[in-house]
């Protein structure tokens, strides 16, 4: 799938934007603090409800002097129209037409705090979680080459994007876990100061256990499946014979989760908190055998977690039949040449890739007759021409 056209305003510093991509390349020149990251930030937005840099959604409204950027008659809410709204709010509203295999749609969002809107095809979305699927993204920035190395809650989030982009099932079950877990973590407080009674845990153990078992298994059957085009694209990119592996360790087995729960109970009370579940699951990564996490060298580790993302690309392309939109926030900066030259080659005819960077020379690189260059300036995006750097 593809995004044709995106029109936005009120995002972080960029100008009110109105903009026609290619569906193959599309590269974001521009200084440091231009706007490159916004912009990026803007599709991933349209796509998910969510940003990708913080989970504060209100950062990513504009804050400007009054008048600044929009006149005090410009309605944030022009093309949305919903009703009882004042000419200007501060908020977000960004709109983009999206080509797929299935058709031609148009995904609107509108964001003015307390409420988050989403439409498609003019149609208000009774929830916002059925955005989900509509515009797949795939995003690989300089912290997520920390994958690897970094805390355990980076590699569940890879999965749980991965999969929710193409299992709604999933998405749902997530979400609900998350509810359950927190309602639950809030009851073993209340047990631990005699303010419930510990019986009440039962219910709550049941609905953990069947809500968390169902993750679990598409966890497992994803890792699975990225397993070998992981290993299978590191060969290629790290130009080396060391064999990377991956292995789903759930923080607990299905079957034997529930008595695990029983197991923990005192302690689980004592410290007023879910010790046993899917939010305690981890991937292991070896290379050549050996503990990646702890052994790999910084080079190994951001290529496994390059090759990582593009198996994840890849996984999304077998479970829907079509490629997700590819957003690479200023990664070219921290490859060497030759992993550079693996990433730009591998960019894919069918995958639209969106490359943010300060470094003019990524350009030449580039198959130009594929990618249009936008420069991006003081938060005004404008498409530039093709001029190639020596
Ligand atoms: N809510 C906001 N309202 C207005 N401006 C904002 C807001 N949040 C961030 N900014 C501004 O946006 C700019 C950063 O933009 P962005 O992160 O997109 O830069 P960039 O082009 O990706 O730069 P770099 O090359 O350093 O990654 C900063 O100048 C920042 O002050
Ligand atoms: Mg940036």
């Amino acid at each position: 799938m593809y995004l044709r056209k995106l029109k936005g305003m009120g995002v972080r510093n960029l100008l009110p934007l109105e903009l026609e991509f290619n569906p193959k390349i599309n590269l974001f020149l521009g200084d440091n603090g231009a706007g490159k990251s916004n912009l990026l930030e803007a599709i991933y937005f349209l796509a998910t409800s969510r940003s990708f840099r913080t989970n504060q959604d209100q950062e990513m409204i504009q804050s400007t002097a009054p008048g600044r950027y929009y006149s005090d008659k410009v309605p944030v809410a022009a093309d949305h129209q919903p009703a009882n709204l004042p000419d200007y709010q501060p908020g977000i509203y960004l709109s983009g037409e999206v080509s797929a295999v299935d058709g031609d749609s148009k995904i609107e969002i509108l964001y003015q705090p307390p409420r988050k809107e989403a439409k498609i095809n003019g149609k208000p979305l009774s929830r916002l979680i059925d955005l989900i699927g509509h515009l797949r993204v795939v995003l690989f920035s300089v912290e997520d080459m920390a994958v690897i190395k970094g805390g355990p809650h980076l590699r569940r989030r890879f999965m749980d994007i991965s999969i929710s982009q193409t299992d709604p099932v999933y998405l749902n079950d997530l979400q609900r876990y998350i509810r359950i877990l927190k309602q639950r973590n809030r009851l073993l407080g209340e047990i631990r100061d005699r303010i419930e009674q510990e019986d009440l845990l039962d219910t709550f153990d049941e609905s953990l256990v069947k809500t968390g078992n169902a993750l679990i298994n598409k966890r497992r059957s994803m890792v699975s499946e990225i397993n070998p085009l992981v290993k299978g694209i590191y060969q290629e990119i790290g130009g080396s014979q060391k064999e990377v592996q991956l292995e789903y360790k759930p923080g607990v087995e299905e079957d034997d989760f529930l008595n695990r729960l029983r197991a923990k109970r005192r302690e689980e009370i004592r410290r007023g908190v879910s010790l046993v579940g899917p939010h305690r699951d981890e991937i292991a990564f070896t290379l050549d055998g050996m503990n990646a996490r702890a052994f790999a060298s910084e080079g190994e580790a951001r290529t496994i977690a390059i090759c990582l993302r593009l198996a994840g690309l890849e996984y999304i392309y077998q479970q829907s039949g079509e490629y997700p939109l590819l957003l690479l926030d200023d990664v070219f900066s921290e490859l060497d040449e030759h992993r550079k030259q693996y990433l730009i080659n591998s960019l894919q005819a069918d995958v639209q890739t969106f490359i943010t960077t300060a470094d003019e020379h990524v350009l030449k690189d580039l198959p130009l007759a594929n990618s249009s260059v936008f420069r991006v300036e003081k938060g005004e995006v404008v498409s530039g021409d093709r001029k190639v750097a020596k």
